[in-house]
């Protein structure tokens, strides 16, 4: 029996849900939302304040500002409130509205971007601000999700490790790009592991991380519309991309079973069931990562009048994603 006393103390490892009988084929899809903070951020914000406090940048009185999407921002607004820092979210009109009013419930400012830069987009204009003010006053600390090697370093130390134990005879995982924060930290895992794995990425069509041109994009967690830091393609063995509309059709096939997922996951779910696709008779084993669950969604991905404004009348129907394969 688990008994906490910090919300940051629990975090869910160790479950997989076998999508075979929604998809046809077997896929081990590891559920990182079952924390307090509801999300895979979880580990990568208390990796990145922990070092912080430890190199003393983070003190009584600071004040946490970050660049989030929102499950950034949530955890961070979770761990501010455990440990008494104030924090400021900066993020922008994609933002989940639930989202932000987590983040406020657990005593955090947000503040929400309306405008896109003209070069860079959202993110360029959030990452503006953020500069603006830590230029501003000297207590506040950015932690810079996109560039602290904390980040990365969570998923090597603690994700990538945890599906090691689980599946010794790994083939194939596939990661959705953000940050890259997972991604990079899994993939430096598997590197150096006992035997080869194939590690593919997975991104948005609209995203710029792995070169593609830059276009619109509405499900908030994985794309860039600045290329991630920290991003080293050198780890990466293939990059597949995802429609967006691809990625509702997997949201809502789960849903259908019974699992809500969040938007990221489909879009995760969607590139390795293309993947996968292309090795029928094989015996793979095949792990993917679900970022986070589909009560945040509620507003977007399972409103039935968000999805016909965004992507038409015919964003439900339900025969196979069409998903383009980069090298
Ligand atoms: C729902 C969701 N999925 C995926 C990601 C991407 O993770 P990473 O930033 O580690 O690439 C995030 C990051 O915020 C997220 O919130």
């Amino acid at each position: 029996m688990p008994v906490i006393s910090a919300p940051l103390d629990f975090n869910e490892d160790e479950l997989y849900v076998d999508l075979r009988s929604i998809f046809g084929h077997s896929l081990f899809l590891k559920c990182e939302g079952f924390n307090f903070a509801g999300s895979i951020k979880l580990k990568a914000a208390t990796e990145m304040v922990e070092a912080a406090e430890r190199d003393g940048l983070l003190r009584p009185g600071s004040v946490l500002v970050e660049s989030s999407s929102g499950n950034l921002g949530v955890a961070l607004a979770m761990i501010a409130a455990n440990r008494g820092y104030r924090f400021l979210c900066v993020t922008d009109a994609r933002c989940n509205p639930a989202t932000i009013r987590m983040m406020e419930a657990l005593g955090s400012q947000v503040h929400v971007i309306g405008e896109a830069a003209t070069n860079g987009g959202f993110l360029a204009a959030r990452l503006h601000y953020v500069r603006a003010l830590c230029d501003s006053d000297d207590r506040y600390v950015w932690l810079n999700q996109y560039a602290n090697p904390g980040n990365w370093q969570a998923h090597f130390r603690r994700t990538a490790p945890a599906i090691a134990r689980q599946f010794p005879m790994l083939d194939v995982l596939f990661v959705g790009a953000g940050t890259t924060g997972t991604l990079m930290g899994c993939a430096r895992f598997f590197r150096q592991w006992h035997r080869p794995v194939r590690v593919v990425a997975v991104d948005s069509v609209g995203s710029v991380t792995f070169g593609g041109p830059p276009g619109r994009r509405m499900i908030p967690g994985l794309g860039t519309s600045v290329r991630p830091q920290m991003l080293d393609e050198s780890y990466v063995d293939e990059v597949v991309e995802v429609e967006e509309v691809d990625t509702i059709r997997a949201c809502h096939r789960m849903a259908g079973r019974g699992f809500l997922f969040g938007g990221s996951t489909g879009t995760v779910v969607s590139g390795a069931m293309s993947w996968l696709a292309d090795y029928p008779d094989s015996d793979l084993t095949a792990v993917a990562i679900a970022p986070d669950l589909g009560e945040r969604y509620l507003d977007t991905v399972y409103r039935p009048d968000w999805l016909q404004e965004l992507y038409g009348a015919d964003a439900l129907r339900t025969d196979e994603p069409a998903t383009t394969q980069a090298a």
